[in-house]
């Protein structure tokens, strides 16, 4: 049986589509055989991001219908031999998929893979408390270092660790060394601790993210540090010891000196 990886975010918007698709190709790309479960019931996103939206025909709510197989909905990654998307549907909504139906899908795909990346919807309400009933053995929450988020965050960390799920794991996205530096955001650290939850990752906010995905590339194929964050997140989730890099530790003066100089000035409007 697989290892089934929830990813999921109080606040939406937060990167976990993205983490999950480049989290799916790392894995793979370790010769696991990883499926990626689109769970963003009528806004799925994951066949864009790895460029098959042409090629869906069925999605997971045929495989529960009894429409199709799973093998006929599994949709196999061009150039990643060991990986897999199963869609979710595009015009149904979450509560068209009862939490029991999504726990036998889980269940049928973690029978042929070694990893099961569910992307999940943001937030408590739509489509995750479907969710939450699965077989889930690892759960990531993704947040980034505001209050709001953190906050919206720690009501998922309670949802669900009140539901029975494992202690989420928390992945800090979009954090800025000069930023931490000047005191002005917090470091993964200081939300791990603020939310009381075991930090697996930090990847650093990298605008090569939005132009990979712009030109339609894969994040995992652009040299750039947040696809190194991500691969060694998952090298930390195959029981790699890998040491956190901790982004904002003091850098050398001359980086921060041409930050300084460079950075524009957070400059408040004057009301006359
Ligand atoms: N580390 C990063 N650096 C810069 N931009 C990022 C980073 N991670 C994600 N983004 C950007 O944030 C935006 C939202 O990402 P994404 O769609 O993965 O979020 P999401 O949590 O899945 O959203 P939703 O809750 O709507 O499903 C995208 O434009 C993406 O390019
Ligand atoms: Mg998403």
């Amino acid at each position: 049986m697989g290892r089934s990886i929830l990813i999921a975010s109080g606040k939406g918007g937060v990167g976990k589509s993205t983490l999950a698709a480049s989290l799916s190709q790392a894995l793979a790309r370790q010769g696991h055989k990883v499926c990626l479960l689109d769970m963003d019931i009528g806004l799925r996103g994951q066949d864009t991001f790895l460029g098959v939206e042409s090629q869906i025909v069925y999605d997971s709510l045929d495989v529960l219908t009894g429409l199709c197989r799973l093998h006929d909905a599994l949709i196999p990654i061009p150039g990643e031999e060991n990986l897999s998307l199963l869609p979710c549907p595009q015009f149904s909504r979450a509560k068209d998929i009862t939490p029991a139906q999504f726990r036998s899908l889980v269940d049928q795909v973690r029978a042929l893979f070694a990893y099961v990346i569910i992307d999940a919807p943001a937030g408590i309400e739509r489509g995750l408390r479907g969710i939450l009933k699965a077989s889930v053995d690892d759960c990531l929450l993704l947040c980034t270092p505001d209050d709001l988020c953190l906050r919206d965050a720690e009501r998922v960390a309670s949802l669900l660790q009140e539901k029975g799920l494992p202690r989420p794991r928390l992945i800090v996205n979009r954090l800025n060394d000069a930023l931490i530096e000047s005191g002005e955001m917090y470091n993964a650290k200081t939300c791990s601790e603020t939310l009381d939850l075991p930090l697996l990752g930090e990847i650093p906010d990298d605008i090569n993210v939005y132009r990979a995905q712009l030109k339609h590339l894969w994040l995992y194929d652009i040299d750039c540090p947040a696809r190194y964050a991500i691969e060694r997140i998952a090298r930390r989730i195959t029981g790699e010891a890998v040491p956190l890099p901790c982004i904002g530790k003091r850098r050398p003066w001359y980086i921060r000196m041409w930050d300084f100089m460079l950075e524009p000035r957070v400059k408040e409007v004057k009301h006359i």
